[in-house]
C-alpha cells in the first residue's frame, strides 16, 4: 500500500528528478576526490591497499596488491595488461569513512605511464604525494607535481618506510622544498627509524604514537602517549627521546607551521611520516584528508566557472577506457560530476553533439568491483558505457552550454615513425590510429612534409599498447621505428604573415599536424627547439593543448 501507483513512477521518470538543493550541499560537503602521487615503489599500491581497509571497503589485505600483480584481475581485457602485470588503465575507488565519500582515482605509477595518469590529476581536488623516505623525492614524483600545480592542487605528502633506514628526515623536507618549491609543514615527526623506529611526535596535538610493527589489522590501534615531556617517554626510550627534543625544537624553529589557507593555496604540503606496510601512520593521513582537503571546488567552464552545489547536473570526461569487451568495442567514459545531482536514467546533454541521451547503464568502480550507480553528486565519478562518441573533454550538462577547461593534452617525450607491413591495411591503420588517438591512447602527428605518421606519448609503454590494440583490433600488424624527433610543442600565432613565414622557412619541414588538426613543431632537440624559438619570437611554443 505504501508504493505509489505505477503511472506516477513513470511520470516521475519521465523527467529528471529534482533533488533539493540543501542535500546538494550537504552531499558535496562530504565528499573528498583525491588522487595519489608517487614514484614507482614508494608504497602507493600499499596505502591504497590500507586505507580501503580503514574503510572497511575491502576485507583482506592482498586484494588491491593482487590486482596490480595481475593475479586477480578484473580488467584483464587488454593482453598487453596480462604479459606486464601492471595496470596499464587507472581506475576509481569509491569508500565511506567518517560520514564521507572518499573518492580515490588511481594514477598508474609505472616508470611507462601514460597520458591518462596526466589528465587523471585534473579530475581531483586534492593530491597524496607518497615518498620513500630511503630515496627521497624522484623523477616522477617531479613531473605529477608539475602536473598539480597547474590547477594549485592541494598535496599532502606521506614519507613512507620509516621501519627501514631513511634519509635524515629534515634533509628529507629540504629537497621537498627546494626540489619541488614547495613549503612543508611537518606535522608528525619521526622518533628514530629502521630497526630503532619508535613511533611519531604529533607536533599539533603534542602526542606520541608509539609504533608496532607488523599490523594488518584496520581496526588496531597505536598507543599514545600524551606530552613530549611525558616521563614515560624518557624510561621506555632515554636515547631517541632526547634527539626528539632537540629536533622539534629545530623544526618548530626552522620549518612553517601548518596554514590551511597556504595549503588550499597549493603553497604548502602538511608531511607525514610512517609506514604504510605497518599501517602506521595512515590513519593520519586519512584523518587529514577528510578535516584538510578540500570539497569539490568550482569548476571553470568557457561561458563562467560552475559551483558543484548548483542543482543542474554538469561534468567532463577525463578518460576513456577503451575494449573493455572486445566483441562489442564499448568504450567507458570516466566523467567527473562537476555540479548536481546524477540518477540514472535522467537525461544528460552531450554538448559536443548537441545530443540529449538518456542514461540507463552507468558504473561505478568500487574499491573491489564494478557496480551500477543509482546516484552520483559533485566530486563522484561516474562511468558512461558507448560506442565510440564520447571523447576526453567532453561536457555534459542538463541543457546548458557549459564547455569545461583544464583537460590538457600534453607534449608526448617519445616519438615512434609508423609503418605498416600490408599496405592494404593502410585504411585500417588510420582508422585505428584516428579512434586510438581520439581515447588519448596515443598522439597522432601527420607532417607536412614527408609520409610516414608520427606516434607521440609520454610513456613509451603506450607505443605497445597501442601495436597490441593495432594488431588484435583493427588486423593492423604495424611497426613503429625511432625517429628523430625529440619534443613536440603546438604552436600558436595572432600574426597570420609571421605563421606563414614560418611554414615557408626550413623550420616548416618540422610542422606536423595532430589528430584534431592543431599545427605542431617537431623539434629534433632541446637545442633546435630553443633556437626555433628565439629565431620566432611571435610565435608561441606550447607544452600542453587544450582539448579542441
Ligand atoms: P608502488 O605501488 O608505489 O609501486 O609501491 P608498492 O606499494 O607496490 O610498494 C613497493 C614495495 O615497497 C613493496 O615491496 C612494498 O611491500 C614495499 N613497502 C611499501 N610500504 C612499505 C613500508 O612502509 N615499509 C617497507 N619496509 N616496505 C614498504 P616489494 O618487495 O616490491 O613487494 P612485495 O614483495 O612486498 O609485495
Amino acid at each position: 500500500t505504501d508504493l505509489p501507483p505505477s503511472d506516477a513512477v513513470d511520470a516521475a521518470s519521465e523527467s529528471n528528478r529534482k533533488v533539493p538543493s540543501e542535500l546538494i550541499s550537504r552531499e558535496v560537503a562530504r565528499r573528498r576526490t583525491f588522487g595519489i602521487i608517487s614514484h614507482p615503489d614508494a608504497g602507493k599500491t600499499t596505502l591504497t591497499e590500507k586505507l580501503l581497509l580503514f574503510s572497511g571497503a575491502i576485507q583482506l589485505a592482498g586484494t588491491v596488491k593482487a590486482r596490480k600483480s595481475g593475479r586477480h584481475a578484473t580488467s584483464d581485457w587488454m593482453e598487453i595488461e596480462k604479459q606486464r602485470g601492471i595496470s596499464v588503465a587507472s581506475s576509481v575507488m569509491q569508500f565511506e569513512y567518517r560520514e564521507h565519500v572518499v573518492n580515490l582515482l588511481d594514477t598508474p605509477g609505472h616508470q611507462d605511464f601514460s597520458e591518462d595518469t596526466y589528465r587523471v590529476l585534473t579530475a581531483v581536488d586534492s593530491a597524496l604525494m607518497v615518498i620513500d623516505a630511503a630515496k627521497g623525492v624522484e623523477e616522477q614524483t617531479i613531473k605529477l607535481l608539475n602536473v598539480c600545480r597547474m590547477r594549485d592542487t592541494p598535496i599532502l605528502t606521506f614519507m613512507n618506510k620509516l621501519d627501514r633506514e631513511c634519509r635524515d628526515p629534515l634533509e628529507l623536507l629540504d629537497e621537498v622544498e627546494s626540489v619541488l618549491k614547495i613549503q612543508c609543514a611537518p606535522v608528525t615527526w619521526p622518533i628514530g627509524m629502521g630497526k630503532n623506529f619508535r613511533g611519531v611526535y604529533h607536533l599539533l596535538r603534542d602526542e606520541i604514537l608509539l609504533f608496532k610493527a607488523g599490523e594488518e589489522r584496520a581496526d588496531q590501534e597505536f598507543e599514545v602517549v600524551k606530552g613530549i615531556d611525558n616521563p614515560r617517554l624518557a624510561e621506555m626510550f632515554p636515547l631517541e627521546i632526547e634527539q626528539l627534543k632537540m629536533e622539534v625544537e629545530l623544526v618548530h624553529g626552522a620549518s612553517h607551521p601548518f596554514d590551511l589557507e597556504e595549503f588550499l593555496a597549493g603553497r604548502q604540503t602538511p608531511v607525514f611520516f610512517g609506514s604504510a606496510i605497518n599501517n602506521f601512520g595512515v590513519r593520519e593521513i586519512l584523518n587529514a584528508l577528510l578535516d584538510w582537503a578540500p570539497a569539490p571546488r568550482n569548476r571553470d567552464a568557457t561561458v563562467r566557472a560552475v559551483e558543484p552545489n548548483e542543482e543542474p547536473f554538469s561534468g567532463f570526461v577525463f578518460k576513456i577506457q577503451a575494449n573493455m569487451d572486445p566483441a562489442h568495442r564499448d568504450r567507458i567514459a570516466f566523467l567527473r560530476v562537476c555540479s548536481g545531482h546524477f540518477e540514472r536514467g535522467m537525461k544528460i546533454k552531450h554538448l559536443r553533439l548537441g545530443r540529449e541521451i538518456k542514461v540507463s547503464s552507468v558504473v561505478t568502480f568500487m574499491a573491489s568491483s564494478r557496480e551500477q550507480v543509482e546516484e552520483a553528486y559533485a566530486g563522484d565519478i561516474i562511468g558512461l558505457p558507448n560506442h565510440g562518441n564520447m571523447q576526453i573533454g567532453d561536457s555534459f550538462s542538463e541543457g546548458e552550454m557549459l564547455q569545461f577547461t583544464g583537460i590538457p593534452y600534453f607534449a608526448p617525450d617519445f616519438f615512434r615513425s609508423v609503418r605498416i607491413r600490408n599496405p592494404l591495411k593502410i585504411k585500417q591503420l588510420h582508422k585505428g590510429l584516428q579512434q586510438l588517438g581520439e581515447e588519448g591512447a596515443v598522439q597522432v602527428f601527420k607532417p607536412v612534409h614527408g609520409g610516414d605518421l608520427i606516434l607521440g606519448a609520454v610513456g613509451v609503454l603506450q607505443f605497445e599498447v597501442v601495436a597490441s590494440r593495432l594488431l588484435n583490433e583493427y588486423g593492423v600488424d604495424a611497426v613503429f621505428e625511432g625517429t628523430s624527433i625529440s619534443s613536440a610543442r603546438w604552436i600558436s600565432c595572432e600574426d597570420k604573415r609571421a605563421l606563414a613565414d614560418f611554414e615557408k622557412s626550413s623550420a616548416g619541414a618540422n610542422i606536423a599536424f595532430d589528430a584534431s588538426g592543431n599545427m605542431a613543431y617537431l623539434a629534433t632537440s632541446g637545442v633546435n627547439l630553443k633556437l626555433t624559438q628565439e629565431r620566432w619570437p611571435q610565435l608561441t611554443f606550447h607544452a600542453t593543448r587544450e582539448h579542441a
